[in-house]
């Protein structure tokens, strides 16, 4: 009981400090040339290179010494982009950004500088756990403080920072720019989340729509993704509102300045997270993960998601959502992410759902997984959400936004223009989107 309130806590803590960091990240860009990456020049003519490192990554994903020539792959890309003259501003555009990220342990010599919807919650939960802040065995553990602060190197000067990133195992994890956009606005704007529905939501909703109603204006619990990226590409150019869970990955850790050892990714998270936990001798935490580690993570999830849901209840009756339709949307929220099956209809009523209980909840969801417990199901379904969502955005939008991810791209070596969502010519008609067929 006490450990479940604790969470929920944890859970709307987490989201409040997100708005704080938010918030503070953008008072912190006033110094900075804004529009810096407009500058940024054509693609990496070298495209075959980088499509070529993350397949195999993939390909040698069990052998440590090769391994390890990925991280050299991944290094090396970001200091070639870094030194070419054209890029030379990046790092100047992303001094005193990174700095103040970058969470140490001293004893240890870690240095790890977390990036938001790019895997930085599960590796602060590990982190928790590496520095000896948490006795548990497993960051999936319950227990497992969400909020205490770490040490970070905020408090050092520029020359002692740089000398402990240099002289310890420094590392962060990225993510594929459009997938990460995506995520975002499904966890925070899609998904009930009522602060970010009145922060960012109601924002977007008062420059992009047309007679919004004043609940609208005052929650933005319907943000649109269309809607959501002109929101984000307006943010950025005129520097107001931007968000760190939907800012460039570039700006957070200056990738520029240090040299991290290991950058990870997303794509490659278990992998990534075993190499790192061998480098930093963390056997029997390494050893936990193995055992499952997508069937624990996705239980983790849903604990909790359930748990947001029925945090935020009073905050859906201000702006005038019924508990019911914040249900559907999780339930959708789970079909969009591959959990639940494309083929479960939402069980609930809206005359039983007040009455819903979190654990009622829970059962139901696994209940529904149906098909969707096949990762290649799962893999589709959360494929086509993303073509789904993409396919509403203006052509212009699309191009903005290659524009916003190009750093991004050429440092971590993604595509940004991917044909999957460039060559999409009609808007799909909604159906993850769709509430009304939870
Ligand atoms: C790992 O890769 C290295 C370099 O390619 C190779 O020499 C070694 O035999 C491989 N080890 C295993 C266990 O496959
Ligand atoms: C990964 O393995 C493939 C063959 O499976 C090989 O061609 C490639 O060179 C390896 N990559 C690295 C970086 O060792
Ligand atoms: C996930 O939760 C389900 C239901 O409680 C349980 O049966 C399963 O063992 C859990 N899986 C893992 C990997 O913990």
């Amino acid at each position: 009981m006490r450990e479940s309130r604790t969470r929920l806590l944890c859970v709307t803590g987490l989201v409040l400090l997100a708005l704080y960091i938010g918030r503070n990240h953008v008072q912190n860009k006033k110094e900075i040339p804004h529009q810096a990456y407009l500058m940024y020049g054509q693609a990496n003519p070298d495209e075959k290179v980088r499509e070529t490192s993350l397949t195999n990554v993939r390909a040698n994903n069990s052998n440590t010494s090769e391994l390890r020539d990925i991280y050299k792959v991944r290094r090396d890309r970001v200091t070639t982009v870094c030194t070419e003259p054209r890029y030379k501003y990046r790092g100047q555009k992303a001094q005193g950004n990174g700095r103040k990220n970058i969470l140490i342990d001293r004893p240890q010599r870690l240095a790890y500088c977390p990036i938001q919807k790019s895997a930085s919650t599960f590796w602060k939960r590990v982190y928790r756990i590496v520095v000896g802040q948490s006795k548990a065995t497993s960051p999936f553990d319950p227990s497992v403080p969400a909020l205490k602060k770490f040490d970070s190197i905020a408090l050092m000067s520029d020359n002692q920072a740089d000398d402990f990133v240099d002289k310890s195992l420094s590392f962060m994890f990225v993510r594929e720019p459009y997938g990460r956009l995506f995520s975002g606005y499904v966890d925070k704007l899609f998904s009930p989340n009522v602060m970010f529905w009145r922060n960012i939501g109601a924002f977007g909703i008062s420059i992009f729509r047309k007679n919004p109603s004043s609940v609208d204006l005052r929650c933005g619990h319907d943000l649109t993704f269309s809607e959501f990226v002109k929101t984000v590409l307006y943010s950025d150019k005129h520097n107001i509102k931007r968000n760190g869970h939907f800012t460039p990955q570039y700006e957070h850790c200056d990738p520029c300045h240090y040299n991290y050892d290991v950058i990870g990714t997303l794509e490659t998270l278990s992998e990534d997270t075993f190499y790192l936990l061998d480098r930093m001798g963390k056997t029997n935490l390494k050893k936990s993960l193995e055992i499952d580690f997508r069937g624990q993570s996705l239980n983790d999830t849903i604990r909790d998601q359930v748990n947001m849901l029925f945090a935020f209840h009073k905050g859906y009756r201000d702006c005038k959502v019924s508990f019911f339709e914040a249900q559907q949307r999780m339930w959708k929220k789970f079909q969009i992410r591959g959990v639940i099956s494309k083929n479960s209809k939402y069980p609930i009523r809206q005359d039983q759902s007040e009455r819903l209980t979190k654990e009622t909840l829970t059962a139901l969801i696994y209940q529904g997984m149906g098909d969707a417990v096949d990762k290649n199901v799962a893999k589709k379904n959360k494929h086509d959400a993303l073509i789904e969502a993409f396919s509403t955005v203006d052509k212009k939008d699309m191009d903005s936004l290659s524009k916003l991810f190009g750093p991004d791209c050429e440092l971590f070596g993604y595509d940004c223009r991917p044909s999957k969502l460039f060559d999409i010519n009609t808007p799909i008609t909604p159906w993850f989107f769709d509430i009304n067929i939870a």
